[in-house]
């Protein structure tokens, strides 16, 4: 989720990676599992708790799936493109089946719980179907298909928040952390599946959150993402101490930890954001400046039809609100082009919302139409893909511009940057983020510095993706 700026990667949330935990001793296990995942932050956040609960079954990490007994692909389903994706890959991984006929190839996430039997049974794409509430019965599930019986288990939870699991990171740098604090979707936004794939929402208990990041904390973590894919509605009910916790008194828990611990979150539905949170963000310097704020459309009819229950004004409003309580935040958005029976005018109304909000990033989509949801109900989806993607083509464009104006509004500015490590192009520099989640790269130098480490960087140029600086 924490990329940028080249259309592909607007495609999809993230590309679809193989984890392995660098750390794992396989040698320590009696079978191997690969797991790839794709779509958002969720996904990669779960695959991590599968990760711990195949341990346990006695499962150990591998990279190389042609080495592994059990292969895993943690899919999404939000747009159809994600679903192709995935049954390619599959296809091609089924080739390992060829070579090693005992090789188990399981489907998880949110294909899995909307398509259910259908990979298995009918398209006989995989041997394993398991749903994201359902992870717990995978070692069970293994089983039964290591005897060729259907193994399916695509049961949603009201409750499951896997919180007394803890998760083997994959693929770490060991700075930063995915930290999940509920699960599911009570919005029905008309043009999303995630209620469907995801169930009804519910939230983690705080402690456990608090002592996962303590622990990321203790074990020289610097950064917790708290994940939801509304945070803001966030809410326990401790029964023990006869207290409530909302979303901005958990984050005040969660950056009292330790002041050097940086705490980041997503996702803010516009219309559940409260001022309590802002002013917690403003109260403590390790809640980075940085809001992601999906606006979607800038039409109030076309938010309206879409069931976001905000109007154009009152996200503006929003925006104003946010700039007032914490002046030098970043804001980036997720738009969708060519939502059912958008007109010119109601695009040209995201444009200029999108300008107004002056975002330092979006990732942007046309809209793609998911059986089931409200949307694919109600309305056709009667724009023509070729104005699609001539409208997302215009917003990608204004996008580009913004977040270059943006980047250039911070030149000469110092930021406290937390190094993340070498820059992609040379060992000579460093990477890392500003509380504002820009990426900015500068020369080692003789620095004593390292990954992991707070710097001052001063801004001195600038791309349309990344800040170039120096160390002060
Ligand atoms: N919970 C988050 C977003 C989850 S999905 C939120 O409410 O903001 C991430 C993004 O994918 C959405 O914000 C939306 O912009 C996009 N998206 C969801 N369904 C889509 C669809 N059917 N077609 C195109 N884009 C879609
Ligand atoms: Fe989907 Fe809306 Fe829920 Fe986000 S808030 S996951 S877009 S239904
Ligand atoms: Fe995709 Fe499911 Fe996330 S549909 S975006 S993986 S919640």
């Amino acid at each position: 989720m924490l990329d940028l700026i080249s259309q592909k990667k607007h495609d999809e949330n993230r590309q679809g990676e193989a984890f392995a935990p660098e750390a794992v001793d396989v040698q320590q296990f009696s079978k191997k599992f690969y797991i790839e995942s794709y779509g958002c932050a969720m996904n990669f956040s779960d695959s991590e708790v599968v990760a711990s609960i195949l341990h346990e079954g006695g499962f150990g990490a591998t990279r190389n799936f042609e080495e592994a007994d059990l292969i895993l692909v943690n899919t999404c389903s939000i747009r159809e493109k994600a679903e192709q994706t995935v049954r390619q890959r599959l296809t091609e991984l089924r080739k390992a089946k060829q070579r090693n006929p005992g090789t188990l190839i399981g489907v998880l996430g949110c294909m899995a719980e909307r398509l259910k039997g259908k990979l298995l049974e009918e398209e006989k794409l995989v041997d394993l179907v398991v749903g994201p509430d359902a992870y717990r019965t995978l070692p069970g599930l293994i089983a039964e298909a290591e005897t060729g019986q259907k193994a399916v288990n695509v049961l949603l939870s009201r409750e499951e928040t896997y919180a007394d699991i803890a998760p083997v990171r994959l693929n770490t740098d060991g700075i930063a952390a995915f930290v999940s604090i509920m699960r599911g979707c009570n919005n029905m936004c008309s043009f999303c599946v995630v209620p469907f794939t995801r169930g009804r929402e519910r939230s983690r208990d705080a402690a456990s959150i608090v002592n996962e990041c303590r622990q990321l904390s203790d074990n020289g973590y610097k950064e917790v993402t708290l994940l939801g894919q509304n945070v803001d509605s966030y809410y326990w009910v401790d029964e023990k101490n006869d207290t409530i916790v909302t979303f901005a008194q958990l984050l005040e828990m969660v950056a009292l930890i330790n002041p050097d611990l940086r705490v980041r979150f997503s996702t803010s539905h516009p219309k559940d954001i409260t001022d309590d949170v802002l002013h917690t963000i403003a109260k403590y310097e390790n809640i980075c400046n940085y809001i992601h704020l999906p606006v979607q459309s800038g039409s109030t009819r076309v938010l309206q039809l879409m069931n976001r229950t905000y109007t154009r004004e009152w996200y503006i409003a929003k925006v104003d609100r946010i700039r007032s309580i914490i002046p030098d935040c970043g804001i980036s958005s997720d738009i969708i082009a060519g939502f059912c029976t958008e007109t010119e005018e109601e695009h040209q109304e995201t444009m200029s919302l999108m300008e107004y909000s002056q975002y330092d990033m979006s990732y942007m989509f046309f809209y793609s139409e998911r059986p089931g949801t409200l949307a694919a109900r109600r309305y056709e989806d009667d724009i023509p893909e070729e104005v699609k993607k001539r409208r997302l083509d215009e917003i990608v464009k204004l996008q580009n511009r913004l977040s270059h104006e943006s980047n250039q509004r911070d030149m000469g500015k110092t930021f406290k940057v937390l190094i993340d490590g070498d820059s992609k192009k040379s060992a000579n520099d460093w990477k890392g983020r500003t509380s504002q989640n820009k990426t900015i790269v500068f020369p080692k130098g003789s620095h004593d510095v390292n990954k992991g480490d707070y710097v001052m960087v001063k801004v001195t140029d600038c791309t349309v993706a990344t800040l170039l600086g120096e160390i002060v």
